[in-house]
């Protein structure tokens, strides 16, 4: 238990936008009169035809669906760029920070970003491009990322980013999926003074496809890439052969704006899909209240593009906002650990939004890195991706913001499009560790395993029990799994497959995914698919994977593999196999353990008891809880005498 306090700082009290007097009004009415706060709330948005229905939706497997604002009409590319020209129009919109610190930063207005974009959606019309074609990503961190985003967006076509961190075979299959018959890339990205051949990925998956007929190719380091004459374009050619006028296509709300793939305890990665109004609404209310930006503040969120978080907190929030965004090309520790905070002072950073593995890594090369800094631009800080352990909370809030600057956990998924569960920095007092309290609109209870719902102090399985604007809307290609993975669990709910506990105080604490996902350094991975990769290998008979917990990752990834007949177990295929795996699904899936074993503890009806091996991971061999029902229990010393620690 934690019962540091740090109460809310008098100045934020008194002039944040969201007091706690406002926290209580608003949150109260969010769920008594959800219709007219959320209408209320939409007015925040640049309607062609404004909403006059707000939820419509129901959880229930009878009438089962997510609707908001059905009836009303309008454009994310000018809520978040055409609206703000005549007020903003030689405002920064994106800073971009290069990899390299001796490169040059770039600074696009909104009024050049709009233009950009205007050029783009042209040229995907040109390429056949049409309103609800999906679009892919491969994009580095680079501002042509957000123009892309936004050309879709005018157009109404769908984008599905990929992360670049991904492999071909992992790009293929988001690419089938969605049926995507072009994709955006570059002929590199940059990442910590290393080159990441995203042209040569998309190459490889096109051989594994069979829809796509376009690659448009930003010039990032200039690098020879060979270009397929009909189907390879560079960018900066078609951009010059259009023009820059382009009207943005009149969306309904419900339109999907794009779909972003993300793992799940089983199968295959699913396209969550997000839709126009809600989501925008969802992005830009949050990002303007939980971390009360100002006009003129520099906002920053170190997340990729390729994830959700730099959709929301990247793009569509701050830029829907009228925001000047930061984004930065490299990585935090490079070319060293006091490379994030240079770029605070240097571009005078007044919210900064980070993972917490970041923090613990930043944190082990000691103070120094960050004291060599002044950070006296920073008013806020930001954490997301998974709990943050109290000692990294301390070292961001004293050493980092030096005792002034409040931390917004925030606790959200690829699913919910934004803040779920947050402190406002003006309203909520903060305990280390804690995502604190619900965003207006959301409604977290917590069950047991079956069912029934806990009242007061408790630990429990999270679910949000009424809709909420940003919520996804489908699974791409397969509602039927969407309502399956999400809503049969706990009928009526939304489970969001993760433990918490309620403190009596109200405070929700998140501990950690209840389900088959493990999340490394933030990123969200499905033990199931590492282990299909595993298996895909010729030597492989049959894999496990778990989670375990990791110093820096928060969790890693723990294999337990088992050969086929006539394969040695030797260290070097060790290393083949992790190395295998990184080519199947990109680095972020390495395993920072795998152990060769004769079996698996299996039941007698050949379930894996999943609960064995991650106790073996953890190093907790001494409470393995009822062997018994194991067809056979010595599988169990010999996964205790060869663990890999
Ligand atoms: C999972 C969602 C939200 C964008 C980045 C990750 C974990 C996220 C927190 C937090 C504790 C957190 C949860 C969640 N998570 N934020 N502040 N405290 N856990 O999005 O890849 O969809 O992963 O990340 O386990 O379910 P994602």
């Amino acid at each position: 238990m934690n019962d540091e306090i740090y109460p809310v700082p008098t100045s934020w009290a008194q002039e944040a936008k969201i007091d706690a007097a406002r926290y209580a009004a608003d949150y109260a009415r969010s769920l008594s009169d959800s219709s007219g706060y959320w209408l209320e709330q939409a007015k925040t948005l640049n309607w062609i035809t404004p909403p006059t229905l707000a939820d419509e939706s129901s959880f229930a497997e009878a009438d089962f669906g997510v609707r908001w604002f059905a009836d009303g009409v309008l454009n994310v590319s000018a809520n978040c760029l055409d609206r703000h020209l005549a007020t903003r129009g030689d405002q920064v919109a994106i800073i971009w920070e290069p990899d390299s610190p001796d490169a040059a930063p770039r600074h696009i207005t909104y009024a050049e970003l709009h233009a950009d974009v205007c050029r783009l959606a042209n040229v995907l019309k040109a390429q056949g491009v049409r309103k609800g074609d999906r679009v892919t990503l491969y994009l580095p961190m680079i501002p042509e990322a957000a123009v892309a985003m936004l050309a879709c967006t005018r157009i109404g076509a769908i984008h599905s980013i990929v992360f670049g961190g991904f492999s071909p075979d992992a790009l293929a299959g988001r690419i089938t999926d969605c049926d995507s018959r072009i994709v955006i890339t570059a002929d590199e990205g940059r990442r910590g003074g290393k080159a990441v051949p995203l042209k040569a990925n998309v190459d490889a998956a096109a051989e594994l496809v069979t829809c796509l007929d376009a690659v448009i190719v930003v010039q990032v380091t200039g690098g020879d890439v060979p270009m397929k004459t009909g189907r390879d374009h560079y960018y900066a050619d078609v951009m010059a052969a259009v023009s820059l006028d382009c009207p943005p296509e009149p969306m309904s709300a419900e339109d999907p704006l794009f779909l972003l793939y993300t793992s799940g305890s089983t199968g295959k990665p699913k396209g969550v899909v997000h839709t126009t109004a809600g989501y925008l609404l969802w992005a830009s209310l949050t990002h303007n209240l939980v971390f009360d930006y100002r006009d003129g503040d520099i906002f920053w969120c170190a997340a990729d593009v390729g994830w959700v978080t730099g959709h929301s907190y990247i793009v569509y929030g701050p830029l829907a906002n009228g925001a000047t965004t930061l984004m930065y090309e490299g990585v935090p520790n490079w070319p060293t650990p006091a490379r994030i905070w240079e770029v605070v002072d240097k571009h005078k950073v007044n919210q900064i939004y980070l993972a917490p593995t970041a923090l613990r890594a930043l944190m082990r090369e000691g103070d120094s890195f960050v004291m060599q800094t002044s950070r006296a631009s920073l008013k806020l800080l930001g954490t997301v991706g998974e709990p943050i352990n109290p000692e990294a909370w301390r070292w961001y809030h004293e050493v980092v913001g030096q005792g002034r600057c409040p931390i917004v956990d925030t606790w959200w998924q690829t699913e919910t499009g934004g803040h779920m569960i947050s402190p406002f920095p003006g309203a909520t007092a903060l305990k280390p560790g804690s995502a604190t309290v619900p965003f207006f609109g959301v409604e977290p209870k917590l069950v047991d395993a079956d069912g029934k719902i806990l009242e007061g102090a408790a630990e429990g399985n999270l679910v949000i029990t009424r809709s909420w604007p940003g919520q996804m809307r489908t699974v791409w290609g397969d509602h039927e799994r969407f309502f399956q993975t999400y809503f049969s669990t706990y009928p009526g709910t939304y489970f969001t497959g993760d433990g918490c506990r309620r403190d009596g105080d109200g405070y929700y604490w998140i501990t950690g995914r209840v389900d088959d996902v493990i999340n490394v350094s933030g990123h969200r991975m499905g033990t199931a698919e590492v282990e299909s990769a595993l298996v895909l290998h010729r030597s492989v008979a049959e894999a496990a994977v778990v989670g375990f917990p990791h110093d820096i990752k928060g969790q890693g990834i723990y294999a337990y593999v088992t050969l086929n007949v006539g394969e040695e177990p030797t260290d070097e295929l060790r290393q083949k196999l992790v190395k295998w795996v990184r080519m199947e699904i990109g680095p972020i899936a390495t395993p920072d353990a795998l152990q060769f074993t004769p079996g698996l503890p299996k039941t007698r009806s050949g379930k894996i008891m999943r609960r064995i091996l991650r106790k073996i991971a953890e190093g907790d061999v001494s409470s393995l809880g009822d062997t018994s029902t194991l067809a056979d229990p010595s599988v169990v010393d010999d996964l205790i005498a060869n663990r890999v620690s």
